[in-house]
């Protein structure tokens, strides 16, 4: 059964409104033709670490920063509304300004916003950040902490530091969680290192030790001691075949924490790509959304050096990450296909101990290939990358400043995570659904199971023949034999290539311009326990009906 709540009431009696649903029974309970069983281990025992409302983070291309949040005095409206949708709705992301234009970053006391130096092709050389940069991190949602940035690509101590030292002056205090010296080292010209970690490790070392004495000078010998000396992300490095070998795995063995100094252990993570027209063609929807080949990737592009961290006893993280590099591809991740994929994506790193995720955001970056599908826009105006949630600014090349469908996954992923300590754990899918395209998690919150995440991600197109229904049946699990009911939120489309994010809907509401439109709908699941998940939709289910209002009140 479905029960509206208008826009209207939200403020007033979200509660009341719960308790007022309605149980509907359908079919009768039994094991018919084409409704599976998932079973559901009652007890987290086995289930993932720990997880807090800042696992589903972000990373943004500080080039375009302004682009992305404008200033202290002009803040981009849309981004903000954005992000205060996803703290509403339980989130409380972090946000690395990073990328490959960290690199070429310099701070100069002079400056104001964040400015590009770019060839007429939008090539970006330098961005050059003044203290308004960082002044303007306290427009963000209070709680929303940042990655100070350094750049390790110039070869310049002196450039590295004066970053590290304006950031911890001008940002507002306790803004800064860590700092990360340098971006995908493995794509640095080779003779820097040549292809040794050890000479990769001892330069990190030397700078990094002279670094914390600059900070700590500037933080003075209270805060200084507050921050601590796990201060750091280490790698920074993609899964890419390289001469230098830093992932986690090669750096924990050569020594690159001797000195305590990690916090993180960084790795970015691009399953598929459009930087060559090889990798082009295999970044299509049917592949983006395989489940199998999605975990395949993790477990052996990712896990062994994930591994290799929480053997050391230290976090590991997904610092970087979006589906396709090189900025995506249009008509795959401008669709609703991207909001799958972030929801089965970030789920699978959550089951690997990642601690947190951190979603990329850009433009397409010229220098990054010359084969590459995206380009900038006409005079080197931004290409806003196709994985973005939303396009910050009108551009010629991308159309109107919008919102895009993979927004909404970002408040399925708020919600999922809203509550501290929250463990999850994959569930078997049931023999007979298509393990390629299905996924299914149980959340747990003090030892009790807390919530269901399903996803059929299989394409569910206007010409399919099917749409791919599976219908799962839960009632054997305690909560709703003693009588107790579930209530669920939906996150769908008309179909998976829809590109307007005024057609996707999360819990029957739209968010085109950052603020809900539509009536919730939270679903009552009756006493037969049946969830049906069309082709191309994912759900969240929840066991007690507060949670379930999250982001309503
Ligand atoms: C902030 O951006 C606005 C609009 O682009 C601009 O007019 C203003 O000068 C900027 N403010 C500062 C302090 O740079
Ligand atoms: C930093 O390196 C980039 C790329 O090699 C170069 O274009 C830029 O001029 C350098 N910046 C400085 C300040 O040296
Ligand atoms: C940070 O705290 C110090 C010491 O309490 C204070 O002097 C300084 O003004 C604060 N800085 C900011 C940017 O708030
Ligand atoms: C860093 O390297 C320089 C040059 O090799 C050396 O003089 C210095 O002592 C080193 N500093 C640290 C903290 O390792
Ligand atoms: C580093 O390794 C790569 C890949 O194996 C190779 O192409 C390159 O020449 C090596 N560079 C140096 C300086 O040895
Ligand atoms: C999904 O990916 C797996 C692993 O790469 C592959 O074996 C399988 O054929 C793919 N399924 C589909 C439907 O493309
Ligand atoms: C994307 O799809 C639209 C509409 O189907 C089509 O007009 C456009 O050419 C496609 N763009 C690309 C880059 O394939
Ligand atoms: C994740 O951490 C939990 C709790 O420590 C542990 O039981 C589980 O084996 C870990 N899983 C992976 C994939 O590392
Ligand atoms: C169904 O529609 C999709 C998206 O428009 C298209 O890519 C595909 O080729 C179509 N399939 C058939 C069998 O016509
Ligand atoms: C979405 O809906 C709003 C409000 O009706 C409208 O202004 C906007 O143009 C729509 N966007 C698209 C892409 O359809």
């Amino acid at each position: 059964m479905r029960f509206y709540l208008s826009s209207g009431l939200r403020l007033t009696s979200c509660t009341a409104v719960l308790i007022a649903a309605n149980v509907v029974t359908s079919q009768p309970l039994g094991d018919h033709e084409g409704v599976f069983s998932l079973e559901i281990p009652k007890a987290a025992f086995g289930a993932s670490i720990e997880h807090d409302s800042s696992f589903a983070s972000f990373s943004f291309e500080p080039a375009f920063w302004v682009e992305f949040f404008g200033n202290s005095t002009s803040p981009n409206k849309l981004a903000f509304n954005l992000l205060n949708l996803i703290v509403a709705h339980g989130g409380q992301p972090m946000i690395r300004p990073g990328g490959i234009t960290m690199d070429s970053m310099i701070f100069d006391a002079s400056a104001g916003d964040p400015a590009r130096t770019t060839n007429p092709k939008g090539g970006v050389y330098r961005t050059t950040v003044g203290p308004a940069y960082y002044q303007s991190w306290s427009n963000f949602p209070e709680g929303i902490r940042f990655i100070s940035t350094l750049n390790f690509g110039n070869d310049s101590l002196d450039i590295a530091r004066d970053l590290a030292v304006a950031s911890v002056k001008y940002a507002s205090n306790d803004s800064i969680t860590a700092f990360e010296l340098g971006n995908e080292p493995t794509n640095y010209p080779s003779s820097r290192w040549k292809n040794s970690t050890e000479a990769y490790v001892q330069q990190w070392k030397n700078w990094t030790a002279q670094i914390d004495a600059a900070v700590n000078m500037a933080l003075g010998a209270v805060a200084a001691t507050e921050f601590g000396s796990e201060r750091w992300w280490a790698s920074s490095a993609t899964t890419d075949q390289t001469g230098l070998e830093v992932l986690p795995n090669a750096l924990i063995p050569a020594g690159i924490d001797s000195r305590n100094q990690v916090a993180d252990y960084s790795i970015h993570s691009y399953p598929f790509s459009t930087c060559d027209p090889t990798r082009a063609v295999l970044a299509t929807t049917q592949n983006i959304l395989n489940q199998t080949a999605l975990a395949q990737y993790a477990d052996e592009d990712i896990y062994p050096s994930a591994k290799a961290a929480l053997d050391a006893g230290n976090r590991w993280i997904i610092g970087e990450f979006n589906s396709i590099s090189c900025s995506g591809n249009p008509n795959v991740s401008d669709t609703f296909a991207q909001a799958l994929w972030v929801i089965q994506s970030e789920l699978i790193y959550a089951v690997r101990n990642a601690s947190a995720v951190y979603l990329h955001q850009g433009a397409a970056l010229v220098f990054q290939s010359s084969q590459q599908v995206n380009s900038a826009g006409q005079n080197g105006s931004p290409g806003y990358s196709t994985y973005d949630m939303f396009y910050p600014q009108d551009s010629e090349k991308r159309g109107p400043a919008r919102v895009l469908p993979s927004f909404a996954s970002q408040l399925f992923m708020a919600e999922a995570f809203a509550i501290p300590d929250t463990r999850v754990r994959q569930l078997e899918t049931p023999s007979g659904i298509d393990k390629d395209y299905f996924a299914a998690y149980a959340f747990y919150v003090h030892d009790k199971l807390n919530k269901l995440a399903i996803v059929n991600s299989k394409p569910y197109y206007a010409n399919s023949t099917s749409d791919f229904t599976v219908t799962l049946h839960i009632s054997r699990y305690g909560h709703l034999k003693k009588g107790t009911r579930a209530w669920l939120k939906r996150l769908s489309a008309p179909y998976v290539n829809e590109g307007n994010a005024n057609k996707t809907t999360w819990a029957g509401q739209s968010f085109f311009d950052g603020h809900e439109t539509g009536d919730l709908l939270v679903e009552t699941i009756g006493r037969d326990g049946l969830v049906r998940v069309r082709g191309s939709e994912a759900v969240l289910i929840f066991f007690d009906k507060r949670d379930a209002n999250m982001g309503a009140c």
